[in-house]
């Protein structure tokens, strides 16, 4: 049984809560995309985890974390999580890393500061673009590279010769050194050093012995470099079509592509944003849903939910069902929006424009529905008991979809969610 978790927004839908959930029954949970641009969220055992790049098996003495080799890793900020999850559940994480998986080095950051993409699009400034490019023009560094430090120590001062011709007045290029690049990455990487290796083979083993598969994904649909609003996206794919590629089995058998959704929009950093409130509800949202990047601290744009570009994402994932999270957020007003249409340019559009300029240009339809007041609606683990009105918010936001929602989640811990079908 494989289970793929997939944003289905602009990211920070609650991923990293439900996958540390359903984890629990896993045997191994891969990571396939994106890299220290994640922030996931997990409350384990009553302690607060902000993670960037190690999956949420880490959590589990029996389950196996894999990277699969569509990530960037940043070696500090991965030997910085292990060493923090080892001394909270009192072992080291088995975690195993794609020896094709690309690595983020002090150089990107660096170049996405010179080339000013973190003021231009609001990216977490961690390197993340630079590194795909670096890997799209074959002057990567990989996983695979620390076990040949001879090749890795070539590879970056190629790297590091056009990076210097490139850029002849800015001291900080100037002062880089391969073998001293070479020397850190070594050891930062020493937890990982002897697990470097054929994730594919080891995924595609475990999918073959029905073992129990999850994949965590990373962002959200509307973030993907070809399915999000371009150019106001990350630099690679964030939907179910990327994850085969990454862990390199053509059509990987994962039959629940669960998509994660909140039950109204947030977004951090530039970029289109139909539903967004800059109002005191939008400020109401961000304050109860404690609307804040985990990787940067920034404030979260927040706005209602956006059935437009919902119904984009479940298609565009092939999602089977839906996670719906936060719904206890919405709890207290008199009356709640959909977005179910845009207007463009006098016409009412129901597709999400693959432009972000157009998406830009669109202004929300909504659809006005009963809102409740439960104080003690988090306490709730069953469906039935949910207020009526938001037994029916959550039945709208099926028929909006497509989709049915099997999960509710109606607080950041564990045990605060609803499981309807799993
Ligand atoms: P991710 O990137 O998709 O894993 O999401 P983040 O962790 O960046 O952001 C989700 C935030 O919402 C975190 O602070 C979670 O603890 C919190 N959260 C998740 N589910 C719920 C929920 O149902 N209700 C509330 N109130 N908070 C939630
Ligand atoms: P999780 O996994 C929310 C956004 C950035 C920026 C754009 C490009 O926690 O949902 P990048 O650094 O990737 O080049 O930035 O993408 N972004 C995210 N927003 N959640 C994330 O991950 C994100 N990862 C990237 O804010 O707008
Ligand atoms: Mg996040």
């Amino acid at each position: 049984m494989a289970t793929a978790i997939l944003g289905l927004q602009w990211g920070d839908e609650g991923k990293g809560k439900i996958t540390h959930l359903l984890a629990r029954r896993a045997d191994m949970v891969v990571r396939f995309n994106g890299g220290p641009n994640a922030g996931h969220t997990v409350i384990d055992r009553g302690k607060k985890f902000g993670t960037h790049l190690i999956p949420a098996g880490a959590f589990y003495p029996d389950t196996m974390s894999v990277l699969a080799g569509g990530v960037v890793i940043d070696l500090s900020i991965l030997r910085e999580e292990i060493d923090a999850i080892a001394e909270h559940v009192g072992y080291s994480p088995d975690v195993y890393v794609a020896e094709n998986a690309h690595l983020i080095l002090p150089y990107h950051r660096l170049l996405e500061e010179l080339e000013g993409s973190g003021s231009r699009f609001g990216t977490t400034r961690r390197g993340i673009g630079p590194a795909y490019r670096d890997k799209a023009m074959h002057i990567g560094v990989r996983a695979g590279d620390l076990l040949r430090p001879d090749v890795l120590q070539q590879r970056l001062q190629w790297r590091i010769d056009l990076l210097q011709r490139m850029w002849p007045d800015v001291t900080e290029v100037q002062a880089f050194r391969a073998e001293e690049l070479a020397a850190n990455a070594i050891e930062q990487a020493q937890p990982i050093l002897e697990s470097i290796g054929d994730a594919s083979e080891r995924i595609q083993a475990a999918l073959r012995a029905e073992r129990n598969v999850l994949f965590e994904g990373a962002q959200g649909a509307l973030l993907d470099v070809d399915h999000g609003s371009y150019p106001f996206v990350t630099s690679s794919p964030t939907t179910f079509a990327g994850l085969g590629q990454s862990i390199g089995i053509p059509v990987p058998d994962v039959e629940e592509r669960l998509g994660i959704a909140k039950a109204y929009t947030t977004r951090v950093g530039a970029g289109p944003f139909p539903t967004e409130l800059s109002d005191e509800i939008g400020e109401r949202l961000q304050q109860a849903g404690g609307e804040y990047g985990v990787t940067t601290g920034r404030p979260r744009r927040c706005g209602w939910l956006d059935g437009v570009a919902l119904r984009y994402a479940v298609r565009v994932n092939g999602a089977t069902a839906i996670a719906l999270t936060k719904l206890d957020v919405l709890g207290g007003f008199d009356s709640l929006r959909i977005c179910t249409g845009y207007e463009l340019d006098g016409r009412v559009v129901e597709r999400f424009p693959l432009s972000g300029e157009v998406v830009n240009r669109c202004r929300p339809i909504y659809e006005d529905v009963a809102g409740w007041n439960d104080e003690t609606m988090d306490t709730v683990r069953r469906f039935e008991n949910l207020p009526a009105a938001a037994k029916a918010y959550v039945d709208r936001v099926e028929a909006i979809a497509g989709v049915p929602v099997s999960i509710v989640s109606i607080g950041p811990a564990p045990e605060q969610t609803i499981m309807r079908s799993l």
